[in-house]
């Protein structure tokens, strides 16, 4: 058995050797964090050869990983093999859309099917960890992580993580083509104030426990091998030195046997953020709290070894953590050969394969949301008319690539262009109108909105006029969004709203194709624009997704999984909002919960998304109107296709618990399935709710069930407003 494996090797391990274990390098070439002063390519390449090196990100590239590899195997005196972690976010070379979008799809097979193509192609070019799912739940869109997470529900985020863990690591993590997954950020970074970047977080016990963490306890149950915390502090407790998220809720109510990994130098920041007064107490506070292993930081491998021998911190604490770094190794079979990963043939065969990019453009289809289609502009005629193409991002093969995509090639998404292009019956102009930015912008960059060139706008216009249909496409360049790269205003950027509206003065019949890694808030265009299309940054295949949907290939179905607002005064804006000792304004006058120069709704809501169908639904009903706590309460509703085309519905549950002891949301999803339905068809949808529905956690952290009554919800959207009752009974 690997314990025993793991106990005998520790008992051969000295001190060195086990802190070692405990010390990640990035590589020599890639960076994503701040470049440490401490380290050299000469230094790690040293430590790497005494053993003192666990784990290296950013190595990849069959040979590249091989060679680090067989230093650490052949040449230091255990041969303890490395783990190799990268960024697989949204793929690896052949690019899945970016995880925001893909969320949109609530379709958890598509979902594991990109994160299994990812960790095919990953694993093929050497690497056995990624830094992936983020779970992180955020209600700020200003937030540029949000491209990388579920969206804002607990419960979508859940089943999500579940999806995204299973894809990795498959069912066998042994396997050439599992990787060990990562649930990240340990946790509440999606709750960063004012959506700024690595900043504090200052939340209750209720919302920690009902939304931060059910994705990351889903990950653990669903077997999750590795943790990263981050870069945030939660009620004034850095989390990389957090003892009560990391030891007590991860290591102890939850029995993660897994490690966690700290964020790049977030053991160090410790003293940055004023709570460790240097390098020496954040290695005791972070390794106390079970932070295992420092990412680049260099605080462990410098710190830890005098810490044991001045006996301030326990060898007991340092042989946790190694126990848990070396069970992933050994469940990764690195121990029975760790060249498993390192074969430039399989690297050759395996990357960009056909089936893969078959599965990153189906994926892509899914995640297409239909936001508004008046008149029904869409789907557009295949045939006899002029289209203007018009947009800084209608050609572009580098934005719909999105963030996080560090492994692949520049410029190889497909445009929107090129994917219209292969509809041949239509008159097709394209213009670009304005630039996004300035030259090239790139990964490790700010990406500066400065274009103040109007040259193309004339003619953007002029193509405009004469069109039957303008298709636009604006929004987010594909570095706009991720991290460190909060917004403070969420509209289109540089001149495109001023693009927008030139061609609406001449020409109303306009599609306005998103490319975009957040929420918008796009007010005008969605009062004014007749049809609008969120297309995200659906990676490589996104020009054909894209292109397929506008002409009718493909009846979108996808569904908005974080709220859009009207501005940016709205945020933070979401469906699972409390209701308020004054949520209404009944008596008519100001007395409230309100603004008074907007209103409270946002643009579109969670869970929003149309087809080019229409759904009915009827006889919705609960079975039942009074139950004890522990039954199965069951729920169905009859829908029907009443539109022109076959569709899928994503049908959506929602429950509201009329009092408790801690207040509870105005709705909370707690159901959902992705249903198929040929034109005219009826289907009844069966949801049972239990006590794994009905319940939440109180503020000592204990999940509870409480008698009362509850409304239950069901539709395409969570402004549903199908409702039936029940009572619950002790
Ligand atoms: O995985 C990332 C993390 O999300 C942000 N900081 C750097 C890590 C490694 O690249």
């Amino acid at each position: 058995p690997i314990e025993q494996r793991v106990d005998s090797l520790l008992e051969k391990m000295t001190l060195d050797e086990k802190v070692g274990q405990m010390n990640l390098y990035n590589g020599f070439w890639d960076v994503t964090g701040p470049t440490p002063k401490e380290g050299s390519a000469k230094l790690k390449y040293e430590h790497l050869r005494k053993g003192w090196v666990g784990a290296m990100l950013s190595v990849r590239g069959a040979e590249n990983v091989k060679e680090v590899q067989r230093i650490a195997v052949e040449e230091t005196r255990l041969g303890i093999p490395l783990l190799i972690g990268f960024d697989v976010i949204h793929g690896y070379k052949t690019l899945s859309p970016i995880p925001l979008a893909e969320s949109a799809s609530w379709d958890l097979e598509a979902i594991e099917k990109s994160a299994r193509v990812a960790a095919t192609e990953a694993s093929a070019a050497g690497i056995n960890w990624t830094f992936a799912p983020m779970v992180d739940i955020s209600r700020d869109p200003r937030w540029g992580r949000v491209m990388e997470g579920g969206g804002e529900d607990p419960y979508l985020g859940s089943k999500i993580a579940r999806a995204r863990v299973q894809g990795f690591q498959g069912d066998d993590l042994s396997d050439k083509h599992s990787i060990a997954a990562c649930a990240k950020h340990f946790a509440a970074y999606g709750f960063s104030e004012a959506g700024k970047e690595y900043n504090s977080v200052d939340i209750g016990t209720s919302t920690l426990y009902n939304t931060v963490l059910p994705p990351f306890k889903a990950a653990a149950d669903s077997g999750v091998k590795t943790f990263m915390n981050s870069f945030n502090e939660l009620n004034g407790i850095p989390v990389t030195g957090s003892e009560f998220l990391q030891r007590d809720i991860l290591k102890g109510a939850w029995n993660f046997e897994g490690f966690v990994v700290s964020d790049w130098a977030s053991i160090n920041e410790l003293i940055f953020w004023g709570h460790a007064k240097d390098k020496r107490q954040a290695a005791i506070i972070a390794s106390k709290a079970g932070s295992d292993l420092d990412m680049e930081g260099y605080v462990y491998i410098r710190e830890l070894v005098q810490l044991v021998e001045d006996g301030i911190v326990a060898e007991s604490v340092i042989d946790d953590a190694v126990r848990r770094i070396l069970k992933v190794k050994f469940e990764l079979g690195l121990f029975d050969n760790p060249y498993i990963y390192c074969d430039s043939e399989t690297e050759k065969a395996v990357i960009g394969k056909a089936e893969h990019h078959e599965a990153v453009l189906d994926v892509a289809k899914k995640s297409i949301v239909l936001l508004k289609n008046e008149q029904n502009l869409l789907p557009l005629q295949k045939k006899g008319q002029k289209i203007a193409l018009i947009g800084p991002l209608a050609a572009d093969k580098n934005s719909p690539l999105g963030s996080w995509r560090i492994a692949s090639d520049d410029n190889t998404a497909v445009s929107v262009l090129e994917g219209m292009k292969k509809y041949t019956g239509n008159t097709l102009i394209h213009e670009k109108g304005v630039d996004l930015v300035d030259g090239h912008a790139a990964f490790i960059e700010e990406v500066v909105l400065n274009t103040t060139n109007r040259d193309g706008m004339k003619e953007a216009v002029a193509a405009a006029k004469t069109a039957d249909v303008v298709v636009m496409v604006l929004g987010e360049h594909g570095f706009q969004s991720g991290e460190a790269r909060s917004r403070t205003e969420l509209d289109l950027p540089g001149l495109q709203q001023e693009l927008l509206e030139a061609v609406y003065a001449v020409n109303k019949n306009i599609v306005l194709v998103l490319n975009n890694g957040r929420p918008l808030a796009i007010e005008w265009a969605a009062e004014h624009i007749p049809a609008i299309v969120e297309g995200w940054q659906l990676g490589t295949q996104s020009g054909n997704a894209i292109a397929q949907v506008l002409y009718g290939d493909y009846n979108p179905s996808g569904k908005l999984p974080m709220t859009f607002p009207r501005n940016v005064g709205q945020i933070p804006i979401y469906y699972n909002h409390k209701s308020t000792g004054r949520p209404t304004n009944d008596n008519d006058n100001v007395f409230w919960s309100h603004y008074i120069d907007k209103e409270n709704t946002p643009l579109w809501v969670f869970g929003h998304g149309l087809s080019y169908t229409t759904f009915e639904y009827k006889n919705f009903k609960v079975h039942g109107d009074k139950f004890s706590i522990g039954d199965n309460i069951k729920v169905t509703v009859d829908i029907t296709n009443t539109g022109n085309y076959d569709g899928k519905e994503v049908v959506q549950l929602y429950i509201r618990d009329l009092f408790g002891s801690i207040t509870r949301p105005v709705k909370e999803l707690k159901g959902f399935e992705l249903v198929h339905f040929k034109k005219g068809e009826t289907k009844t949808i069966e949801f049972m709710l239990t006590n794994k529905e009905l319940g939440f956690y109180n503020n000592q952290g204990k999940y509870m069930v409480e008698a009362g009554d509850f409304e239950v919800f069901v539709g395409g959207s969570s402004d549903t407003k199908l409702k039936d009752t029940f009572t619950l009974n002790y």
